[in-house]
């Protein structure tokens, strides 16, 4: 029986623009999201946010069943064009932000708030969007904002998630909001976004949330080559997926061969005096997101390239200056999403991390599996693969805790189906299934799995 240690974390996560829906009431302004999925083509099936789970609707209902799960932490973001449309503070909007944690804290529950889950305000963009560099100052006022009205109750602060996807899906290969495809943009989004993390947190620590734990969400590439001989495009895709961020946010400075790498894309003269010791501001912990390895073999140009990765659907490549770079399909099985499983990235990363940053504890701020879950006539859902995926997964966190790592607690991406970006509402991650039309939540049999494992911190068998 695995065990996990005395203080572990236990929490489900979501993301404001995946569950919230409301996206017109309030004074809540339009994001780059409500944009792009509003763009005809864009999101499967056409789907949009608008109404999404309901939750802003249904708060109540979902607190409790967080109550009911029984976990001591809960992910949420902050909808930005939510709490401050046009630059302005919207109070029913911080209302209900104030609602929901003091709602977690009534209920013993952790808030752990996200303030950046992709949802740029729409006038941000039009002003050019995360390649401007006002773009990282506007988020640092944004941060202020929020510390100050509940930065004296919430318990960890994630300033951005998963960077990467918003610099390179969203800039260069434009399957994400908002669907630009230009490189050398992608990469002034990278340092933006660096830059506003350290800006955020020097402005949370300003503020009322002084005495709160300071973090930021990666989606960190677990990267590995065919052979040996592949150490080259390793190191490559590592660099542009990895080391753009840890580098300044751990190091306080960019890669050196990340520079050069690029330099046919930018000459990185965004990067002002400063920068990276701003983006370097200590944190208390390391957000990690994963669902799967890379695999990467060096192209010798001999045959067509391979492009198998999750995440490269459009026509323009996510991964720059990976041109003699192959993604390689991995073996299965697969989730809905076309990702293979294979845990044992996860207990690798973790061991790379503790390796390479010994003093940053490590907490898994996502992790979990989309299915064509079933419903039987009974109204249950026997999603005995996602409770695999899960049970997988945190055996494979445990054994990166006996080797030494620090890992701080586990969040389950999801606590609920939600609206999963480009591919709308037709992958469903939830350990609690939405019912399309009624929005109903019903438990799936990972939900039950999951309050035991809370319950006892350990893993059954
Ligand atoms: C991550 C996102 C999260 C969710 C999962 C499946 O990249 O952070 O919102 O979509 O993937």
């Amino acid at each position: 029986m695995t065990a996990f240690p005395e203080n572990f974390l236990w929490g489900t996560a979501t993301a404001a623009y995946q569950v919230e829906g409301a996206a017109a009431e309030d004074g809540r302004g339009p994001s780059i999201w409500d944009t792009f999925s509003h763009t005809p083509g864009l999101v499967a099936n056409g789907d949009t946010g608008d109404v999404a789970c309901d939750h802003y609707h249904r708060l109540d209902e979902d607190l409790d069943l967080l109550a009911a799960l029984g976990v001591g932490a809960y992910r949420f973001s902050i909808s930005w064009p939510r709490v401050r449309p046009q630059g302005r503070a919207n109070r029913p909007g911080l209302d209900f932000y104030e609602r929901l944690v003091d709602g977690l804290l009534a209920r013993n529950i952790a808030p752990v708030a996200t303030l950046y889950h992709w949802d740029l305000p729409q006038e941000l963009e039009d002003a050019g969007g995360w390649p401007e560099r006002e773009t990282a100052y506007r988020f640092a006022d944004y941060a202020t904002l929020m510390g100050e009205t509940i930065g004296d109750r919430v318990h960890t602060w994630i300033t951005l998630n998963e960077p990467w996807c918003s610099a390179y899906l969203g800039y260069a290969s434009g399957v994400h909001a908002p669907g630009r495809t230009e490189p050398a943009a992608a990469l002034a989004a990278v340092h933006h976004l660096n830059l506003g993390h350290g800006l955020a947190v020097q402005a949370l620590r300003a503020t009322g949330a002084k005495d709160a734990k300071m973090s930021v969400t990666l989606n960190l590439h677990h990267v590995r080559g065919v052979s040996e001989a592949d150490a080259d495009a390793v190191r490559r895709a590592d660099a542009v997926a990895n080391r753009a961020f840890l580098g300044p946010m751990l190091e306080g400075a960019y890669p050196r061969d990340l520079i050069e790498d690029t330099a046919a894309v930018t000459d990185w003269s965004f990067v002002r005096d400063g920068d990276e010791a701003t983006a370097c501001q200590p944190i208390d912990v390391l957000g990690v997101n994963y669902y799967n390895p890379t695999l990467v073999r060096q192209w010798d140009g001999s045959s067509e390239r391979a492009t198998a990765d999750g995440h490269q659907d459009g026509a323009a490549s996510p991964w720059i200056a990976c041109e003699d770079v192959e993604f390689v399909q991995q073996p299965g099985p697969y989730t809905e999403m076309g990702w293979n499983i294979d845990e044992t990235g996860l207990t690798e990363l973790l061991l790379r991390l503790h390796r390479d940053h010994p003093g940053t504890p490590l907490m898994i701020t996502e992790n979990g599996a989309a299915f064509a879950d079933v419903v039987t006539p009974d109204g249950r859902v026997h999603d005995e693969r996602r409770v695999d995926y899960l049970h997988r997964h945190l055996t494979a966190v445990a054994e990166a805790i006996a080797g030494g790592a620090d890992v701080r607690g586990y969040f389950v991406w999801s606590l609920m189906d939600n609206f999963e970006w480009a591919h709308g509402y037709a992958k469903r991650f939830g350990i609690v299934r939405v019912e399309p039309g009624t929005l109903e939540r019903v438990w799936k049999d990972s939900a039950h799995w999951y309050r035991d494992v809370v319950a006892t911190g350990k893993l059954p068998g």
